[in-house]
């Protein structure tokens, strides 16, 4: 694990943005996996801006989320396909038909998820994942569990998670469970990049990096990933 500390979210979102723009100029085809929550924003805020400058294009990328709620429609303000909409997608060139999602609200969830757990491996894999943390060492929407989980699946969510995102739903009741690529897919990927940023993450953030790898902090599985990068804010490092 190569390990950044920077001194802004700001500086993390130029950083992290101009890997994802510098793949896209050697690879125009090139395969995102991306994430949502706040640590993501700051990068796809730079994006948009190297997006707006001319310098790089994303009209032949497909993309791919790591998770989505369950039981929420797909125009709910809070899905993460909405998310990905407003934060990046109406924003640049992407073709909506290569941003690919797990569809929560498929009747067959068992289906859903190898549909798209293939899709990936059909388009050669992920080359640049993009991750967050929960409070919680979750990575995606992958729980503390007792095993690492491999191919995308249906977890209950954490009360942590829970108590963590239901501000975004302002009151309305918020989904409990959610579909998310497991720890083993996301390992797939060629190269990784998280972001953690802000004092919450400070005991997750050590755990992952010092700790035993152990599915009781899912995010530990990236110390066996041969090309992952962790960019720290100050407040996030604080306890390594
Ligand atoms: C959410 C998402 C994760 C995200 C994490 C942290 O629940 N499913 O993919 O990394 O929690 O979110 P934030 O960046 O808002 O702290």
């Amino acid at each position: 694990m190569k390990i950044i500390t920077l001194n802004s979210e700001i500086e993390i979102g130029k950083a992290v943005g101009d890997r994802f723009c510098a793949l896209l100029q050697k690879k125009s085809a090139a395969v995102l996996g991306l994430a949502t929550g706040a640590s993501p924003l700051p990068t796809y805020q730079h994006m948009i801006s190297r997006f707006k400058a001319g310098d790089v294009s994303f009209a032949k990328a497909h993309t791919f989320n790591l998770d989505e709620y369950c039981d929420l429609p797909a125009a709910h303000s809070q899905s993460y396909r909405s998310f990905m909409h407003a934060q990046l997608f109406s924003q640049v060139d992407i073709n909506p038909e290569n941003t690919h999602f797990l569809d929560g609200n498929a009747a067959n969830e068992a289906l859903e998820c190898s549909r798209f757990d293939a899709l990936i491996e059909h388009l050669g894999g992920v080359d640049l994942q993009l991750l967050g943390i929960g409070r919680n060492g979750h990575i995606g929407f992958n729980e503390p569990a007792e095993t690492f989980s491999q191919g995308s699946y249906k977890v209950k969510l954490a009360p942590s998670t829970l108590e963590a995102n239901s501000g975004y739903f302002e009151g309305e009741h918020m989904p409990t469970h959610a579909l998310t690529m497991g720890v083993g897919a996301i390992l797939r990927a060629k190269e990784i990049v998280m972001v953690a940023t802000g004092a919450a993450k400070a005991e997750a953030v050590k755990a992952m990096i010092q700790g035993e790898n152990t599915p009781q902090l899912p995010a530990s599985a990236l110390q066996n990933h041969p090309n992952v990068t962790i960019y720290l804010d100050p407040a996030a490092a604080s306890l390594l």
